[in-house]
């Protein structure tokens, strides 16, 4: 709640002076309602700061608050907790200040900046399987709670389109003698091409010769094998693109900048790090040390720049890209959100671009967004009984396959509504069972548990929008009747339901912030939580006299547009019927 934040940011500079006025005031939601709604806990550590007792200092702090018509008189606790109770008064007046607010209560970011969200990046040439989800699936809940706050999101998808795997599959290519073999390799059959070529590699010296032959070739820009290069990428992209339409991630061809794209800046590039004195030659390779890191044998760990046999790799074309996004893109910060295997590449790829002055502090700012693995039942990483990787299509066919079950229940829609409903239902829950556990850890897939109805999950929370729209559609109101309606907050069940809406703008700046949209998540299942409470207890069509049935009303229809707006921030469809 922000102006709680700047009341407290007030009395701690009125209270201690000044300087202290941007001291963090620890503001937290209180875990039990004993503690009131807030609680400042900044006392504590400041009390340590200021060698004086804790609760001195909260009391302090308490007594200079400015909070008339806001909350009731600050309470201190234990060792100094600074309890803080909104005013139902107040809190009905923030309520149905919602009503008529568009986004809810969430501002916009004081403060814009140019970000570049950069996920899901798979390889092409390669179909997307179960390891592609989290990062695509959290990537494009970032670029979408990042968009919504103001910033400007850039969206990449780099994608790996360059370097040695192109060489066998284009030689791949032109052995199968047919250029139309691609095309009319259907959108599945990438796996079967791509493991008919690694088998020819691996067995064939001579072919294996071809392959390397054929990636000098690309990449010194032979016509004919660009050409070749050229029908796989596309024939990639187009199943990229209905791979991500089906998701319903926002990614479009426009935003796939595979590596090959920075292919034309790497002898530049690599001439900059020269001409700042960054380079040293080990081996016949040119490379970077960036200060501090070592490996297990203690010797300085290379960014290597430039192969010795003059090829450029993986590094150089991260470098390159990095560079263009700050400098041509004018990024003001990077997002990277990659597998957390790949966390000391990007170490060592910050650390050079800072000594490049590519990043800066406190921007240009790059950070890797860790996201963890999908996990079978079995703890391991998720595969087929034959262990192949799961593909994605499979995995979502599943889905909503078991969503239809669900759904063939309900005689009273149509087959094409039922249809619509599934496909909603089952990748909505594998979206959200993605979203809503701790980012950075793994997690184990189970069909059964994403698609319960009860427990925090995506049917779950869809279903309480379809069930709050179907009340409010059976009390013949039109919605836009309520925006001027008073909310009443006369029982503790609708008084919790109000201060979780006011909440929203919180929940979206914490997940944003911290880059968790797990934190949405948890709000969500809670507000939904309380929503059930309120309905439970509270009767709704049939409150009177006709201005509590309006705010209970106006409370209904909070309740739906914030679920709505949150799962459209997790990329998630709602349904007005289920
Ligand atoms: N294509 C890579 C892979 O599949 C991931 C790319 C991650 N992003 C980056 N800028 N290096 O492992």
């Amino acid at each position: 709640m922000v102006v709680l934040g700047e009341r407290c940011a007030a009395a701690l500079s009125k209270a201690l002076g000044p300087e202290w006025a941007r001291a963090d005031p620890l503001l937290r939601v209180a875990e039990q309602p004993r503690f009131g709604d807030y609680q400042a806990n900044a006392a504590m550590g400041l009390g340590r700061a200021l060698g004086r007792p804790s609760r001195e200092v909260a009391a302090a702090v308490a007594a200079s608050l400015e909070l008339d018509g806001i909350c009731a008189p600050p309470e201190v606790a234990g060792p100094g907790f600074i309890n803080l109770r909104l005013e139902d008064g107040w809190l009905a007046t923030q309520a149905g200040a919602l009503l008529g607010d568009e986004r809810l209560g969430v501002a916009p970011d004081p403060a814009p900046e140019t970000i570049v969200v950069e996920y899901s990046a798979p390889n092409l040439a390669k179909e997307l399987h179960v390891g592609h989800l989290r990062s695509t699936v959290i990537g494009d809940a970032l670029a979408r709670l990042l968009g919504f706050l103001g910033h400007h999101v850039i969206r990449r998808n780099h994608v790996g389109d360059w370097g040695t795997p192109f060489g066998m599959l284009i030689e791949h290519l032109r052995d199968l003698g047919d250029r139309d073999a691609v095309t009319a390799m259907s959108l599945g059959d990438f796996t079967v091409f791509y493991r008919q070529a690694r088998a020819k590699f691996d067995s064939d010296p001579a072919f294996a010769d071809r392959a390397r032959a054929r990636v000098v070739a690309l990449q010194g820009g032979d016509p004919a094998t660009l050409a070749l290069w050229r029908l796989l990428v596309d024939q990639s992209r187009r199943y990229f693109d209905a791979a991500y339409r089906r998701l319903g991630v926002l990614l479009t061809d426009a935003e796939i900048q595979g590596e090959s794209t920075y292919n034309p800046l790497l002898g530049e590039v690599v001439a900059e790090l020269e001409a700042r004195g960054l380079t040293t030659v080990s081996d016949g390779a040119l490379c970077v040390f960036p200060p501090g890191f070592s490996g297990r044998d203690g010797q300085p760990l290379p960014v290597m720049v430039r192969k010795r046999d003059g090829g450029y790799g993986y590094d150089t074309t991260d470098l390159a890209a990095l560079r263009h996004r700050v400098r041509d893109l004018g990024a003001d910060r990077l997002v990277y959100v990659v597998g957390a295997p790949q966390a000391l590449h990007f170490q060592l790829l910050f650390a050079v671009a800072r000594q490049a002055g590519w990043l800066a502090d406190p921007r240009p700012a790059a950070e890797h967004v860790v996201v963890g693995s999908v996990l079978g039942e079995d703890s391991r990483i998720l595969r087929t009984r034959a262990g192949r990787s799961v593909t994605l299509a499979s995995l979502l066919d599943e889905a909503v396959e078991r969503a239809s079950a669900i759904v063939a229940a309900r005689g009273d829609l149509d087959p094409a509504a039922r249809a619509e409903v599934a496909h909603a239902v089952g990748i909505g829950a594998v979206k959200y069972a993605d979203l809503a556990g701790d980012r950075a850890k793994d997690y184990v897939f189970s069909f059964d548990r994403m698609l319960a109805m009860d427990g925090n999950t995506g049917p779950y929370l869809q279903y309480a929008i379809a069930r709050i729209r179907s009340i409010l559609h059976r009390a013949e109101v039109d919605p836009a009747s309520l925006a001027g309606a008073a909310i009443r907050l006369g029982t503790p069940d609708e008084r919790a339901l109000a201060l979780t809406l006011l909440r929203f703008d919180g929940a979206v700046r914490t997940a944003a912030s911290l880059r968790e949209p797990h934190r949405l998540c948890t709000y969500l299942f809670d507000l939904a939580q309380k929503f059930t409470a309120f309905y439970q207890r509270c009767p709704v069509l049939k409150a009177q006299p006709a201005g509590l049935r309006d705010s209970r009303l106006a409370l209904c229809d909070l309740s739906a547009r914030v679920l709505t707006q949150g799962l459209a921030l997790l990329g998630i469809q709602a349904l007005e019927r289920m």
